[in-house]
């Protein structure tokens, strides 16, 4: 399959050269149909978000409010701070005008007329690279008030978060956006009822926004047989780590791992074994490398596995890898960018560093591989955000598959040896 999404067309970024690419085609085909059209071929194409969490977009779409009184907004979420993980940029980068087109679609098939592009705060490159192509989207009159003639208008915001993980969670991002703290919301109430400004807000992924244009100009029935069947589409999938060749690939979803790494990453440096990967950014379960066998990159594969596809950013790791180093270094990054809210993410995620720490320097106690899991399963399912579970998988993965790397750190007990001495 050839690309769609980062196609190999020199300069795509540059207005013109979209435009003479068949660029912009999709949305004046959008905006000759009817809204609810627009939603439902979408929801038909079967299309699930690229965020992580891979829930289906049509679906999504349908649950902002019809009859409304208030502005409804899209947020398009390109925070990209996980670990691993590093797809988006690329859009931003190399097909800008795609993104912008399929914004302007979804806020079409959703009544909106205004979408924000939220982008990570340390991608200053990528800030400038879209708001140039956002101005020339506007000088062209893609954006704005009566889009291409007709009664369609809405407005772009292109706006830089201040460097914090947590601020890619929706209702975090939401409160970022309204320049609060980038504190998690409790929900319910959900983004599509009370999202930005108390208003209706759909908030989608920058890769999951940039496949609406193709599934318009395609159809639904083209787009769903791409890739696995429940999961179909291009999907981005960052390759790091001990290969060969790193870097973001496009492919169909459903490309076995094992594939991934060998055809597409160019296999593991110097011919060694591969130890272990973690799919789908460093939140996602590990997964031994002698079990790679038959899993593929999609939703249904990967849960079987007891993984998940998260965001596609695949980290290879070799033979001679300390996964203890790795996954000290792992839960150091969210006992960092825990907000505090949730005592049990606050003061789980610092006791799981600690921890790892004692492993790390063979100093931990045989208890504490219990302890670590103990504290883990405390952290899990107890916190207003995700951020607690995606601390506590890895943890928990690791000490499922890895176990005996935690028992060979563990210090050799200190035996008492009574001497009988008197006093
Ligand atoms: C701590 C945390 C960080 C997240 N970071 C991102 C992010 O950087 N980008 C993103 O698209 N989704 C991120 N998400 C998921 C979003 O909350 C949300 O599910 C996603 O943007 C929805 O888009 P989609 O339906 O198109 O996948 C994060 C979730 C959590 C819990």
């Amino acid at each position: 399959m050839e690309n769609i999404i980062l196609p190999n067309i020199p300069d795509l970024h540059k207005i013109d050269v979209y435009e003479l690419h068949g660029g912009y085609k999709a949305l004046r085909k959008a905006l000759e149909m009817k809204p609810e059209e627009v939603t439902d071929e979408v929801k038909k194409s079967n299309l699930r978000g690229r965020g992580g969490a891979c829930f289906p977009t049509g679906l999504k779409w349908t649950f902002m409010p019809k009859q409304t009184m208030k502005p409804k907004y899209l947020c398009v979420n390109g925070d990209e701070s996980e670990p691993g993980t590093f797809k988006d940029r690329q859009i931003f980068e190399f097909n800008p005008h795609l993104l912008i087109e399929g914004t302007l679609i979804a806020c079409y098939a959703m009544g909106i007329h205004t979408a924000y592009i939220y982008i990570r705060g340390e991608y200053g490159k990528w800030v400038k690279m879209m708001e140039k192509a956002l101005a020339d989207a506007y000088a062209k009159r893609y954006v704005g008030t009566q889009i291409l003639g007709t009664g369609f208008s809405t407005e772009i915001v292109i706006h830089k978060g201040a460097g914090a993980y947590i601020c890619g969670e929706e209702s975090a991002l939401m409160n970022s956006l309204e320049g609060e703290r980038g504190y998690p919301r409790v929900k319910p109430p959900f983004p599509a009822q009370v999202g930005v400004w108390g208003c209706p807000t759909t908030i989608n992924n920058v890769e999951t926004i940039s496949n609406v244009p193709h599934i318009i100009n395609n159809g639904w029935e083209w787009y769903s047989k791409i890739g696995a069947p429940k999961h179909p589409g291009p999907i981005l999938v960052g390759v790091s780590g001990h290969v060969n060749k790193p870097g973001v690939y496009e492919m169909p979803t459903g490309v076995p791992l094992l594939d991934i790494i060998n055809k597409y990453a160019g296999g593991v440096i110097d011919g060694k074994s591969i130890k272990a990967v973690i799919p789908g950014g460093s939140s996602t379960p590990i997964l031994r490398g002698d079990q790679l066998d038959g899993v593929c990159m999609d939703a249904d594969s990967m849960k079987a596995a007891g993984s998940a596809v998260g965001t596609a950013g695949v980290i290879v790791m070799d033979e001679d890898t300390d996964l203890i180093q790795v996954l000290t270094r792992i839960a150091k990054f969210y006992y960092h960018e825990s907000c505090g809210q949730c005592t049990p993410c606050r003061e789980g995620t610092g006791w799981l560093w600690k921890i790892m720490k004692k492993f790390e320097r063979s100093e931990a106690r045989k208890e504490d591989i219990d302890l670590l899991l103990d504290i883990a399963n405390n952290v899990e399912g107890n916190t207003i955000c995700a951020l607690g579970d995606a601390a506590a998988w890895p943890i928990q993965a690791m000490l499922r598959r890895f176990r005996d790397e935690f028992e060979k750190r563990v210090k050799p007990e200190i035996v008492r040896v009574e001497t009988g001495a008197v006093a």
